[in-house]
């Protein structure tokens, strides 16, 4: 009886072998390993005749079933792989047409308008002869407050409502202004200072107008015998060279702890369908006005913070807020656009 089952053994693996050269597709593969390898395929039928087996033949022939049961699970999978080869080569000559265009790189992407903005500014200060500098976007408290004349109990920290990442002796914030980068450039080097520093700024506020996160471009010009007359000459200058001739400009008195006396400079504008619109001389009315800097002459506290010989030079300084500029240059409404990252917007600017 043994024998028997021995010879339907090897006609099942001498077929299943015969039928597996002729698949060529993954779902006849799995046709076949059902058939023979089922639950209630071939190899089980065979398999329910070992109770007619003498006991003594038992282990030889289990062992034979299990023999075959193996070789041909190896087979299958063997074949299941070759399979998958040829079907991934026939798919890359297939679609391998070298006639065919090149796919052609996205071309026409261009800068965040807030990059444009910050590149112009920049373009016109360093033409007016000031360097650009760089300061971290995580400061210290003192960098970004008390060098600037801020101690801890002064009531001007309440209007910059900081982000704080570290507490403990050594506070770290996210910068509140960039303003700090003034500090770290004077602490670097002597006299004469002619530089701008743009970048992110941080504060806990947000609405139409206000971002948690904006940017702004600092300005800080020291040497012996500059006046309040060189800041106003020098931010007209900037703002009509952005702008052209012809804008309503507005300096209004103001308080900065680090500038003294200090001011703001806010463009007039008004309103179309659209948003802000910026108001021309003769063309049309100032109908409201949007503060986009403040300015100063340095305080002489700063400049004893840095070891600057506050009797012997004078400075001014200015933060100027990109976002404000662009909303005005492009009649953006609402400040929030420029962080949604909405291309039907990017796209138009
Ligand atoms: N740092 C001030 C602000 O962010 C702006 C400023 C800069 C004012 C330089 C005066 C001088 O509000």
């Amino acid at each position: 009886m043994g024998d028997g089952v021995l010879q339907e053994l090897g006609r099942l693996e001498a077929l299943a072998r015969a039928e597996l050269t002729a698949i060529t597709t993954a779902e006849e593969l799995q046709a076949l390993r059902v058939r023979f390898l089922g639950r209630k395929g071939l190899l089980t039928t065979i398999l329910r005749q070992m109770g007619t087996v003498p006991a003594a033949e038992k282990p030889l022939v289990g062992r034979r079933a299990n023999d075959v049961k193996a070789m041909l699970e190896a087979s299958l999978d063997a074949h299941r792989e070759t399979l998958a080869h040829a079907s991934i080569a026939a798919a890359l000559t297939d679609r391998l047409d070298m006639t065919l265009p090149g796919r052609r790189p996205a071309t026409d992407g261009h800068e965040h308008p807030i990059r444009q903005m910050t590149r112009r500014v920049l373009a016109i200060c360093t033409d007016l002869g000031f360097s650009i500098f760089d300061g971290p976007e995580v400061e210290s408290e003192q960098h970004n407050f008390e060098a600037l004349n801020m101690p801890a109990d002064h009531p001007a920290r309440d209007m910059q409502d900081t982000l704080y990442v570290e507490a403990g002796a050594c506070q770290r914030l996210l910068r509140t202004h960039t303003s700090p980068v003034q500090i770290r450039v004077m602490l670097a080097q002597p006299p004469p200072v002619r530089i701008v520093a743009p970048g992110a700024v941080f504060r806990r506020d947000a609405d139409v107008t206000h971002s948690p996160m904006f940017h702004q471009v600092e300005g800080l010009y020291v040497d012996h015998g500059v006046t309040f007359q060189h800041l106003k000459g020098t931010l007209l200058q900037v703002l009509e060279r952005l702008f052209g001739e012809g804008i309503s400009v507005r300096f209004r008195p103001s308080f900065f702890p680090f500038t003294e006396p200090s001011a703001e400079i806010d463009l007039g504008y008004h309103r179309d369908a659209h948003g802000m619109r910026l108001a021309r001389h003769g063309a049309e009315p100032v109908t409201d006005w949007l503060e986009i800097l403040g300015c100063g002459m340095v305080d002489p506290a700063v400049f004893e913070a840095v070891g600057y010989d506050a009797t012997a030079v004078s400075g001014f300084a200015f933060g100027l807020g990109i976002e404000r500029l662009a909303m005005l240059e492009w009649g953006i409404d609402d400040i929030r656009r420029f962080y949604e990252n909405d291309l039907r917007f990017l796209t138009q600017l």
